[in-house]
């Protein structure tokens, strides 16, 4: 069976579009995990863009479920993630004008830097996956240097356009999680999902855990929204009686 963790960064995302301290990510973490989450995912990006070092730090305390950061390898990150030491961190490669993650890590040309930081991550009890295409050097890459786990890229999936390439893209990743589990990696998957495209990737067997973000977020706004809605209506009332 498998197992969501929830991407909270567009939470953090809204706050900042206006500099506030609203809506705070580790509230929306505590909802995520008294509603099943099992586990948290935030990206601590090098520009900061969303979430902040303080929303790490207060989730590291706050989340009892498992906290999963993404990040790159740049030095500063790594020295923060040993620092505050969450459950698990997600390789990812990072470009500063991307809108989101782009593409997957490359693990062979980034080989050594990769096993230095396994190495490090180890050190201090935290488990380590990568981002990555469903390929299979990339996967072997993350095997021989002494990854937990990877966590294979779904926007190729979720961006196929056609039932040909959408179910080429699926065979890509049945394929790699196959290859995967032979190098005894577990295999998470995530990027681009939804609530229309979650189906036929979770009918994959050995897949264990899927990071979603932007389409529960968005659809926690719509969802919200008439509440929000009804809650500012009775404030006005209640203020404007006379
Ligand atoms: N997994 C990784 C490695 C990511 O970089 C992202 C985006 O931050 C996600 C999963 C979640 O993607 P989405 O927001 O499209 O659900």
């Amino acid at each position: 069976m498998a197992v969501l963790n929830v991407n909270i960064d567009h939470v953090a995302t809204v706050r900042q579009a206006r500099l506030t301290d609203e809506p705070d990510p580790v509230w929306a973490a505590v909802q995520c995990e008294l509603a099943g989450a099992n586990g948290i995912t935030v990206h601590l990006r090098q520009d900061r863009r969303h979430i902040c070092d303080r929303d790490i730090r207060l989730l590291k305390e706050t989340v009892a479920c498992k906290l999963n950061l993404e990040m790159c390898m740049a030095e500063p990150i790594v020295r923060i993630a040993e620092q505050i030491r969450p459950d698990q961190v997600t390789l990812v490669p990072e470009k500063r004008a991307e809108l989101t993650t782009e593409g997957g890590l490359d693990c062979l040309r980034h080989k050594k830097r990769l096993a230095q930081v396994v190495r490090r991550m180890h050190k201090k009890r935290i488990l380590v996956s990568t981002f990555i295409a469903p390929d299979q050097e990339q996967i072997l890459a993350s095997a021989q240097t002494g990854c937990d786990a990877i966590e294979l890229h779904t926007g190729m999936y979720a961006n196929a356009k056609g039932q040909k390439a959408v179910q080429k893209r699926l065979a890509d990743l049945e394929a790699g999680k196959d290859f995967a589990t032979e190098k005894r990696l577990v295999v998470h998957a995530g990027h681009g999902l939804t609530y229309r495209n979650i189906g036929a990737v979770a009918c994959i067997r050995g897949l264990c855990e899927f990071n979603i973000g932007h389409s529960i977020i968005a659809r926690a706004v719509l969802v919200g929204i008439g509440q929000a809605t009804t809650e500012m209506i009775g404030l006005i009332d209640k203020f404007s009686e006379e």
